[in-house]
């Protein structure tokens, strides 16, 4: 049985930095991918090993020895259709086949909650959600046991240690904490939380709680939650 050890993927950015912090804060060994060299002293102090890697690259040298696996890369806003298509599906997708390969124990990807609805989305998620969209259902059928979490709407306020799930008919979508994206991303690997589908919004249910149930449905059930009332 191989030691526990998490690949960070996407660590340097908003919500992969607040990932770092809570694999540190409870002592986890991990791997930190970055792409640019000068971001390593932070996430070397840390504890964190780390690993350079473009993910329009082959990346695969950055799973050996890894038993999770958490992504959190993403494009970024200003960016286009072709990194959409590079970062936020066929990366993902490469991520599933790296990890297949290696036997990986879990895959843990962020994705958005418009993966819901690409054609209901507004023209400029309209792409980004149709790839995050492929890239799930690609990870959901891979083979490798998978946690996919939908956040809704993003925030950098800080953690409020409560969500409200969601699905395609939510209406009402209050920003969620980066802090608790990064929260539920830490949790589905020390529960063991697999196979699951986890679309969320901001809301006032304790993310401790939300996560508890989900760990107790039957296994290989990807999680379309009831909506929520709010
Ligand atoms: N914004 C929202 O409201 C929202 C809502 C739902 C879901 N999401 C998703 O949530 C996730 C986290 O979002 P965020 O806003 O926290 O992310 P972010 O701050 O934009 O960070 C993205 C990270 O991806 C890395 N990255 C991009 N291209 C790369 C490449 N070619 N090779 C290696 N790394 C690369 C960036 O590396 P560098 O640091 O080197 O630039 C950065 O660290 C993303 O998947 C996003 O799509 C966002």
């Amino acid at each position: 049985m191989k030691t526990l050890k998490v690949l960070l993927i996407g660590a340097h950015g908003r919500t992969g930095r607040l990932i770092a912090e809570r694999l540190h804060h409870d002592a986890m060994p991990f791997r930190a991918m970055l792409r640019k060299s000068a971001h390593k002293s932070e996430f070397a102090a840390m504890g964190a090993e780390i690993v350079l890697g473009d993910l329009t690259n082959d990346f695969s040298h950055a799973f050996d020895d890894i038993t999770h696996v958490i992504y959190a890369a993403g494009s970024a806003d200003t960016e286009g259709v072709h990194e959409q298509r590079a970062i936020d599906r066929d990366a993902v997708m490469r991520a599933a086949d790296y990890a297949r390969r290696r036997r990986v124990q879990q895959l843990v990807v962020v994705s958005a909650l418009s993966a819901f609805y690409p054609e209901r989305s507004g023209f400029a998620l309209r792409h980004y959600s149709r790839m995050k969209r492929e890239a799930d259902e690609y990870i959901a059928h891979r083979g490798v046991p998978f946690a996919i979490l939908r956040p809704g709407p993003l925030s950098d306020a800080a953690p409020h240690g409560a969500i409200a799930l969601a699905n395609e008919l939510t209406e009402h979508k209050p920003e969620v904490a980066r802090a608790d994206v990064a929260r539920i991303a830490v949790r589905c690997v020390t529960l063991g939380i697999r196979n699951r589908m986890i679309a969320f919004v901001g809301g006032d249910e304790p993310v401790d709680i939300v996560l508890d149930s989900l760990r107790h449905e039957p296994p290989h059930a990807i999680r379309h939650a009831a909506p929520t009332s709010r």
